[in-house]
C-alpha cells in the first residue's frame, strides 16, 4: 500500500485557528488544498504562522479590500511606540527608502497625489498603443529559442517580455531588462516568509545600486526632456505640486518591480493551466473574446500573488471579530478565486466560464494601476506562443518557487 504523506497543514474548526509552515514545499506547491479545507469549514481563521486573522472567502477578501477602516499603512495614524513595533533596520536603510513613497505604501491623500500623477499613462486606450511593439517582442523571443528542442519559458519568453515593457515605458533602455530583473528579484526575496539576514543586506545592496542608477538616468532627463514615462513624472504637477527625486524614484522601481513580477508568474502558471487541461489551446484563442476570457481565467485558476495584508486603522469589528488599531489581517486572493460559493466547479479551470471577475489585481483604492497592461501582455503571450508552437507540451512537472506570497513557477520546461 502507498503511504499517504502527511498533510501540510492543521485546522481546528471549533477555534477557527490554523497551521501551515508557507516554507514547506509541500504546502506551497499546492496551497489549494488547504484552501479547499478552508473554504468548507472556516473561510476566516487565525494563522498561525504569520500570527493574524487572514481571510479565503471571496465575499470577505472583496469587501476588505474596499473598507476604508483598513490600510496598506499604518504609522500616519499611530507612532511605532504605540504599536510596539520595531524600531527600522540600518542594514535595510535603502530598501525602506525605495518603500518609503511607494504607492503601495501609502495611503490617502498621499496616495491620491501620487496615483494621479502615473495613472494617465496606464489607463486602456494608452497602453493599447503597446499592443503592436508586445507582439513584436514576444515573436522575437520564439525566434531565439525555436530552433532548440526544449526551452525555460519563464527564462527565455516569460521574464524579458513584461521587464523589457515597462523599462521602455519609463524611458529605460531594453539592454537594461536583465539588470532590472536582478535587482527586482534580489528586491522582492524581501517579501519571502521569515527573511534571512543575508538576504536584506543582498535586497539593500540591490535598492542601493538600483537606486544610483535611476537617480543618473533622472538627471539626464532634468537636462534634456523625452517623451517617456520618467520624464513625464518629473515635470507632472497635481495641485500646484511636483514629485521629488525620492518620490520618483520610489515609484519607477514600483512600477519596474510590480511591472513584471506577477506578469511573469501569470505566463508561466496559465501556459502550465492551459497546457494541463487537455483542453485545445487553439479553441481557447481562438477570438479576441475568448483569449481575453481564457487569460482572466488563468488569472482566476492559479494567482500569481496570493496574499497581501491590511492594518486596522482603529479598534475595529468586522463579522464579530474585534481587531485592535494596528493589527493585521491576511487577505488571501489565490484562495478567494477558488471560492465555491463564488465560482461553480471552482476547481475546474474553465475558461468558458461566465460567472464573473476575480480577485488577482486587488479592489478598491490599492486596485491594480497595471492591469490593462498585463492584460495586454498575457493576451498577447497566449496568443504568439500558442500561434507559432501549436504543438507545445510539459517537458517535465513544473514546480513553484519558495516564495509562498508570490506563485510562480521556479521553470517551465517546454517542448514543442
Ligand atoms: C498579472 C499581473 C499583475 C497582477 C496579478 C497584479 C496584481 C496586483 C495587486 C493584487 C495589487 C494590489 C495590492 C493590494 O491591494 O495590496 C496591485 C497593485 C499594483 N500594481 Fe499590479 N499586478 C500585475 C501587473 C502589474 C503591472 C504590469 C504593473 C505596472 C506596470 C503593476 C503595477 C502595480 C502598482 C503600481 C500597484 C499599486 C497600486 C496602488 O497601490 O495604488 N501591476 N497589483
Amino acid at each position: 500500500m502507498l503511504d499517504t504523506p502527511p498533510r501540510p497543514y492543521a485546522i481546528d474548526t471549533a477555534t477557527a485557528r490554523a497551521q501551515a509552515d508557507p516554507r514547506n514545499s509541500a504546502f506551497f506547491q499546492n496551497p489549494y488544498a488547504f484552501y479547499d479545507a478552508l473554504h468548507a469549514s472556516n473561510p476566516a481563521f487565525y494563522w498561525d504562522e504569520y500570527g493574524h486573522w487572514c481571510f479565503a472567502g471571496f465575499k470577505d477578501v472583496s469587501a476588505l479590500l474596499r473598507d476604508k477602516r483598513f490600510g496598506r499603512q499604518i504609522l500616519h495614524v499611530a507612532t511605532r511606540e504605540e504599536l510596539g513595533l520595531p524600531e527600522p533596520k540600518a542594514h535595510t536603510a535603502h530598501f525602506d527608502l525605495t518603500e518609503k513613497y511607494s504607492l503601495l505604501t501609502l495611503e490617502p491623500p498621499a496616495h491620491t497625489r501620487l496615483r494621479t500623477l502615473v495613472n494617465r499613462a496606464f489607463v486602456s486606450r494608452h497602453v493599447e498603443q503597446l499592443r503592436p511593439r508586445i507582439v513584436r517582442l514576444a515573436n522575437e523571443m520564439i525566434d531565439g529559442f525555436e530552433g532548440e528542442n526544449s526551452v525555460d519559458l519563464i527564462k527565455s519568453f516569460a521574464a524579458p517580455i513584461p521587464a523589457i515593457v515597462i523599462a521602455e515605458m519609463l524611458g529605460l533602455p531594453a539592454e537594461m531588462a536583465p539588470q532590472l530583473l536582478n535587482w527586482s528579484n534580489r528586491m522582492v526575496a524581501m517579501y519571502m516568509f521569515g527573511v534571512s539576514e543575508e538576504t536584506e543586506h543582498d535586497a539593500n545592496r540591490a535598492s542601493y545600486d538600483f537606486m544610483e542608477y535611476l537617480r543618473g538616468v533622472i538627471a539626464e532627463r532634468r537636462k534634456a526632456p523625452r517623451e517617456d514615462l520618467l520624464t513625464h513624472m518629473i515635470t507632472a504637477e497635481h495641485q500646484g505640486s511636483v514629485l521629488s527625486d525620492d518620490e520618483v524614484m520610489s515609484t519607477a522601481i514600483l512600477l519596474l518591480n510590480a511591472g513584471h513580477e506577477a506578469t511573469v508568474h501569470t505566463t508561466g502558471n496559465g501556459v502550465k493551466s492551459i497546457l494541463q487541461s487537455g483542453l485545445d489551446p487553439a479553441s481557447l484563442l481562438a477570438t479576441e473574446e475568448q483569449t481575453a476570457a481564457t487569460v482572466e481565467e488563468c488569472l482566476r485558476f492559479d494567482a500569481p500573488l496570493h496574499m497581501f495584508t491590511r492594518y486596522a486603522l482603529g479598534d475595529i469589528e468586522y463579522e464579530g471579530l474585534q481587531f485592535k488599531k494596528g493589527d493585521v489581517i491576511g487577505l488571501m486572493l489565490g484562495a478567494a478565486n477558488r471560492d465555491p460559493s463564488r465560482f461553480a466547479n471552482a476547481n475546474a479551470f474553465d475558461p468558458f466560464r461566465t460567472d464573473g471577475a476575480n480577485v488577482s489585481f486587488g479592489a478598491g483604492i490599492h486596485f491594480c494601476i497595471g492591469a490593462p497592461l498585463a492584460r495586454i501582455e498575457l493576451q498577447v503571450a497566449f496568443g504568439e506562443l500558442f500561434k507559432r508552437l501549436p504543438k507545445l507540451r510539459l517537458a517535465e512537472e513544473p514546480r513553484y518557487n519558495n516564495v509562498y506570497h508570490f506563485h510562480g513557477l521556479e521553470r517551465l520546461m517546454v517542448s514543442w
